[in-house]
């Protein structure tokens, strides 16, 4: 029974290997219904198999298209698309012969690669405020950041941190101090005038007003003192004209 488990698997695996492997046909050839054909080179496709008396016929792969080896294909694969949705953009076009070749969109890294070309690609991270750009990410390596530190500040977008300004190096006088992520401000004497003087201006309009008040003032009442001759010299007129009535009668 064991040996005729093996002949029968002899029987069967030994046809079979024959069948799956090409080896009888030469390196430049594949093998199609149990024949040698020369296969196509790269860039084209098998148009006719070959026959007994005629070679294979290739024809060129179609736009978008490719084949990039040797081959006894009837059909070419489709060109890969470099998706933008996927940070990717044409880094070599498609050829008859080799397919596109994608790499990261500006400002973008690969992290995912097949056969030399990028499959996915993520945007390089920004420094915060507070950071600087230790090192500038390039097509496959990410930002790297690094914190300021001492008398030192970067908005995360300098590539190393800048000191703060001194203001009274430049004669000017500190209204906020520096932080990491800013530069200290400086007030200068026009800005001290700048506050000092909306005050004097309304002072002077203060005054100016107290002063109008006054003179209007002043004026009243000597408006009402001659008022009060003319109401005088009315009485006055009625006595006389009282005295000159009595005086008729
Ligand atoms: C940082 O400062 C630079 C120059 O002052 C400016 O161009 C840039 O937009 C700033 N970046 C941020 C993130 O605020």
């Amino acid at each position: 029974m064991f040996a005729l488990r093996i002949i029968i698997l002899i029987t069967l695996i030994v046809p079979l290997n024959y069948d799956l492997c090409s080896c009888q046909c030469a390196h430049a050839e594949y093998e199609i219904h149990k024949q040698c054909c020369p296969m196509c080179a790269p860039g084209n496709r098998v148009h006719w198999h070959c026959t007994d008396d005629t070679s294979t016929t290739c024809v060129p792969c179609p736009s978008l298209t490719f084949i990039d080896e040797p081959n006894g294909l009837m059909e070419c694969f489709p060109c890969t698309v470099c998706d933008a949705s996927r940070g990717l953009r044409v880094n070599k076009v498609c050829t008859q012969s080799s397919d596109t070749v994608c790499g990261p969109l500006e400002r973008f890294y690969c992290i995912e690669k097949k056969k030399g070309s990028c499959t996915l690609a993520v945007q390089h991270s920004e420094c915060s405020p507070g950071q600087y750009i230790k090192q500038a990410g390039t097509g496959s390596t990410d930002t790297v950041c690094a914190d300021c530190t001492g008398d030192t500040y970067s908005n995360g977008s300098f590539s190393s941190c800048l000191l703060h300004t001194k203001c009274e190096a430049l004669g000017l006088t500190e209204t906020n101090p520096g932080t990491h992520s800013s530069d200290t401000k400086c007030g200068n004497p026009s800005t001290a005038v700048a506050i000092i003087a909306p005050s004097v201006i309304v002072t002077l309009i203060l005054i100016l007003v107290i002063i109008v008040f006054i003179i209007k003032h002043i004026r009243k009442k000597k408006q009402s003192k001659s008022s009060g001759i003319q109401v005088c010299s009315t009485f006055y007129m009625k006595e006389k004209v009282k005295q000159s009535l009595f005086t008729m009668f």
